[in-house]
């Protein structure tokens, strides 16, 4: 194809399948082939794995939740539409009405104008090998088909078998499995994550360069609110602006529900209620991530909402920023998981200690009383995203979030006087492991105190 012809094909690749920005890149679809290559050379011999896209889920009446594709199935395939299952074979599945066998076939909802007029533009069928790079395609109304097919004589099924409680219906996964079993032959299911979780804990560069987008536009959220926020403002209305923010600079939504969480709120962890109005002296929690390309950021930044620290919230403040700093540092190759929480919480508890709220002999189980929650986890597509939890590698994305949080239940149990209460403190940055050590993705954002008063005076 010459350079025209490609930027053509790309322009109506834009117009007609209606998907993210990122797969508008000519590159994005060798992305995926080569994910999906890595995936089988991973797989027994005699083996097949089924992957499916998320289902549309009811809200209520005629409307739907906006739909997000499973991330497992993303990351395979980059298709954004759901009905849609994909099946991966090293021995090749055997391509009805062809003599042909392909590693890779895609099941998936075939063209419809009718359809298209009312819900938007559909990949299809005939179009999906060549704008998405995928060996074969045929009708998600061959399912059960291929389904019975590929299995046959196979002696391993990768397929994620959702948990299912006593109390409900075997789900059709389950049900597929025991008929199939019944009528072809024995086969073993193992859960796919044992080959696609490595694979996702270490972020390729098409990776790193929607994630440090979707960082940088949380980043900008930050930065309008300590330009804008004021005492007497709503929770919500700091909302506002962080997801205009979001949305102003391309990020498609929220990875997860923002936290806007001030005064007593701000002790609530995962607090996204955001409907109380913000008082003077008032510290606010702000734990926020755009999702770009469907990878999301997780940043959180903990502001004055008058403009100013006291000195208690600067005391507890720079507790957790030295803790912070600790566990960046500690987020090196080779080192256990643990070891940025192990850094974060010696430095919560040293600084507590220093600051008389914690005894000399305090144990862990008081550190916990105001840090409750760990200090890491793998960001990507989703935002706890996928990982193994053993020693930190080249090109993981992790977290380094630590807190200290009185609310008034803690500040009762040990006694702290009342310009304690109610200040709740986190930091949470993105860190990318690399073998030069530690790199902040999210360095757009001030962290320490002073910076932050500057931006909010307005300087
Ligand atoms: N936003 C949830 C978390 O920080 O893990
Ligand atoms: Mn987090
Ligand atoms: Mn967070």
């Amino acid at each position: 194809m010459n350079r025209i012809m490609k930027w053509v094909a790309i322009f109506l690749f834009c117009l007609t399948a209606g998907q993210t920005a990122e797969l508008f890149s000519a590159d994005a679809k060798e992305v995926y082939a080569a994910r999906r290559q890595a995936f089988v050379e991973k797989m027994g011999a005699n083996s097949v794995a089924i992957i499916k896209a998320a289902p549309e889920v009811n809200r209520n009446g005629d409307v739907d939740y906006f739909y997000r594709q499973n991330s497992d199935f993303y990351y395979l395939t980059g298709l954004d539409e759901p009905e849609a299952v994909l099946i991966l074979s090293k021995r090749g599945v055997f391509l009805r009405g062809s003599f042909q066998r392909a590693n890779e076939l895609l099941l998936m909802r075939e063209r419809n104008p009718h359809r298209e007029m009312w819900d938007g533009y559909m990949i299809g069928v005939e179009r999906a090998p060549d704008m998405l790079g995928i060996e074969a395609a045929r009708s998600i109304d061959e399912l059960e088909t291929y389904m019975t097919s590929v299995v046959r004589g196979a002696d391993t099924l990768y397929l994620k078998v959702e948990n299912v409680g006593f109390d409900q219906p075997l789900n059709a996964e389950l049900d597929f499995i025991k008929k199939a079993r019944q009528r072809l032959n024995d086969f073993a299911v193992v859960d796919p994550a044992g080959i696609l979780v490595p694979m996702r804990q270490k972020k390729d560069a098409h990776e790193l360069e929607l994630l440090k987008k979707a960082i940088e536009i949380t980043g900008k959220g930050h930065l309008d609110v300590m330009r804008t926020a004021k005492p007497g403002m709503y929770e919500y209305q700091l909302e506002a602006t962080l997801e205009h923010a979001f949305q102003y600079n391309g990020a498609e939504r929220e990875g997860f529900p923002s936290i806007v969480g001030s005064g007593p709120n701000s002790c609530i962890l995962h607090y996204n209620t955001n409907r109380r109005q913000t008082e003077k002296g008032d510290m606010v929690v702000l734990d926020i991530g755009a999702e770009y390309g469907m990878y999301t950021a997780d940043i959180t930044r903990t502001i004055p909402i008058s403009g100013k620290f006291t000195k208690e919230q600067k005391a507890i403040y720079s507790i957790v920023l030295e803790a912070q700093d600790a566990g960046i540092a500690a987020a090196v190759v080779g080192a256990s998981f643990r070891a940025p929480n192990m850094a974060a919480y010696a430095k919560i508890q040293e600084g507590l200690q220093k600051l008389g709220i914690l005894k000399e002999d305090a144990g862990r189980g008081a550190v916990r009383d105001f840090l409750p929650h760990g200090v890491s986890h793998y960001l990507g597509l989703d935002v706890h995203d996928v990982g193994t939890y053993g020693n930190l590698q080249v090109n993981d994305v992790i977290t380094v979030e630590p807190g200290i949080y009185i609310s008034e239940s803690v500040a009762k149990k040990y006694d702290l006087p009342k310009a304690y209460w109610n200040i709740g403190v986190r930091i949470e940055d993105d860190v990318l492991i690399t073998d030069n050590g530690p790199e902040l993705l999210s360095f757009h954002a001030p962290r320490k105190p002073e910076e932050i008063e500057k931006v909010m005076a307005g300087k």
